[in-house]
This record gives structure tokens, sequence and C-alpha cells, in this order.
């Protein structure tokens, strides 16, 4: 799954006007980012999301405060006020990439109901949603996947966002695991989502070991590294970072071959529907 194209038309980085179309020089030395893909069309620079899932976990030994006024565990009557806030919540964004605001909401449902339904695991009931004066804000549906309590929807109101309501699901999230015995969370972010990559490293996820992403890191680097050159002292910090990538690289196929390829193509299968191209998901 990891570098799977997102098939929808490309965003466009830089629209040059028709007087001064961006020349392919230009277009090489345009800053770019992890987990995009760039195309030089009629004079323009285009890019296109390259979903690359990065899984980590949180333990649940952590002891954050936050105000928990307002959440609660979601049940059978929230289905619908779900599925609208999941749709306002992931319209126009890296995951549906290319798709219209029917097909989102037609997926939001789906979501939604195989969440309900136990489709991706057992749902948990450490799952939170968050409301406040105006309905409902955000919410952070836990299932569990082998066992393995596992965050598989995560979204807040984009009204309401940078309130701490992505926060303050997670602790509580986390309080009720930890209440149940459970040592960790799992979960996985899309890390070409600026965003979200943000936040999961502020609320205190770590990264899993994973095979695709030190390659994929890897081979973004080195292109990067052909495809602008640098200055002698930039050189030494990229070899440095390269180096540590391709060691990373060398203990984990050495990890692969001790405990098998599953403790370095670490299970995604949960999230598989959302990350998967359009053309390639089922019903
Ligand atoms: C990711 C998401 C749930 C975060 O919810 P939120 O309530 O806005 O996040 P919080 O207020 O708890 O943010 C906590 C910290 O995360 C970081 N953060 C959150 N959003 C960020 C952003 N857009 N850019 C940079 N950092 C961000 C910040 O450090 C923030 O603390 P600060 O606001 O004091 O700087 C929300 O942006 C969202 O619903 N996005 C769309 C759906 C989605 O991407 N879900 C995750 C799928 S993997």
């Amino acid at each position: 799954m990891a570098g799977e194209p997102n098939f929808g038309m490309p965003q466009a980085v830089s629209a040059a006007p028709a007087s001064s179309p961006l020349s392919i020089e230009e277009f090489l030395r345009l800053p770019r980012e992890f987990g995009w893909s760039y195309q030089h069309v009629d004079g323009c620079s285009l890019r296109t999301p390259q979903v690359i899932p990065i899984p980590a976990r949180i333990s649940t030994a952590q002891k954050k405060e936050a105000s928990l006024a307002g959440v609660r565990e979601p049940g059978p009557g929230d289905k619908t006020a779900l599925a609208d806030l999941y749709q306002a919540a992931f319209v126009g964004s890296r995951s549906y990439f290319g798709w219209g605001e029917d097909e989102v909401a037609e997926d939001a449902w789906h979501s939604v109901e195989s969440f309900y339904e136990g489709e991706r695991g057992e749902p948990d009931p450490s799952s939170r949603i968050a409301l406040d004066s105006e309905g409902l804000a955000g919410a952070a549906l836990v299932v569990r996947h082998r066992e393995v309590p596992t965050l598989y929807l995560l979204f807040v109101s984009p009204a309401r966002h940078r309130r701490g309501i992505g926060g303050a699901l997670i602790i509580a999230v986390l309080q009720a695991l930890r209440a149940s015995g459970a040592p960790f969370l799992r979960s996985a972010f899309d890390g070409g989502d600026a965003a979200a990559r943000a936040w999961y490293r502020a609320v205190g996820f770590v990264e899993e070991p994973s095979l695709p992403v030190a390659l994929a890191r890897l081979a973004w680097l080195r292109g990067e590294w052909e495809r602008r050159g640098g200055s002698e002292e930039e050189g030494v910090a990229w070899r440095q970072e390269m180096r540590q990538l391709s060691d990373a690289i060398r203990c984990l196929t050495d990890l692969a071959k001790a405990k098998g390829s599953e403790a370095v193509y670490p299970d995604l299968t949960v999230w598989q529907r959302r990350w998967w191209p359009k053309r390639l998901r089922g019903s």
C-alpha cells in the first residue's frame, strides 16, 4: 500500500501566468514535500498525493490533563451526526483527493457504519466523541484489531480545529484503555499529511518500525539530493541522514530475517479502505 498513488486530478502548486510559464529548470528547483509526486504540465507544477501510511503507537501510561467535559462514549443515536462530521472533516483532504462531495458523503456513511458493525474489528468501549454547544465537535473511534486497541477514525469539526479537542479525545481514550489494562493504543497517519503528522507527534504518538516507510524516506531523500544538489555543508547533513536511514533499513531487514516479515511490515489492513486509491476500493 505504501507509495500507491491517489488517482485524482493533480493539484496545482504553481499556476504560472500564460505569459511566463514555468520552465523545466525552474520546476526542478521548486521545493518539494515528502508524500507528493510532482509533474510539469503546460508550464505549471502539479502535485498528486502519494499516501505513505506511518504506523504509530502511544502508551496508555501517559497521564496528560485535559478538560473532558462534553466527552463521552458514542451510542447508536450518534451515527448520522458522526457521518456528517466525517464528511465535513475529510472532504477536500488528501485522503479523498479527487473525490466529489457525494462520493465522500457515501464513504463517510460507510466508514461510520463499518465501525458500528465491527467490520474493522470489535468497536472498543474506549471510543469517545466530543460535544459542545453546537453539537458534535469530534470523534476518536477505537476498534480491537487482532486484540490490539486501534484508533480507526479520528476527526474534528474543521471550524473547531486547534482548540485541543483532538488532544482531549485522545486523553479520554487513553484513560479508558488504561482502566481496562491495555498498555498502548495503535494508529497510523498519512506521512504526507503535514497537519496529521504534526498532531500525532504533538500528542505523543511514536512511530513503529516499518521497512516500507524507511525505504520510502530513503528513496525520497536520494531523489531530492540528486534533483537539487546543494552546498558542501548541506551535503554533509543529507549524507548523514541517508546513512542513518540505510542503517535503519539494515536493522529492519535483519529483524525481518530473525522474527519474520510481520515485524517490519506492520499490519495496516484496518485502514485499507480509506487509503486505497478510489479505483482499487471495493464497495
Ligand atoms: C488531526 C485533527 C484530528 C487534529 O484535531 P484538533 O482538535 O484540531 O487538534 P488539537 O487542537 O488537539 O491539536 C494539538 C496539537 O497538534 C498540533 N496540530 C494540530 N493540527 C495542526 C496543524 N494543522 N498544523 C500543525 N500542527 C497541528 C499542534 O501542535 C496542536 O497544538 P497547538 O494548537 O497548541 O499548536 C484534525 O486536524 C482533523 O480532524 N483533521 C482532518 C481529519 C484527519 O486528518 N484525521 C486524522 C487522520 S490520520
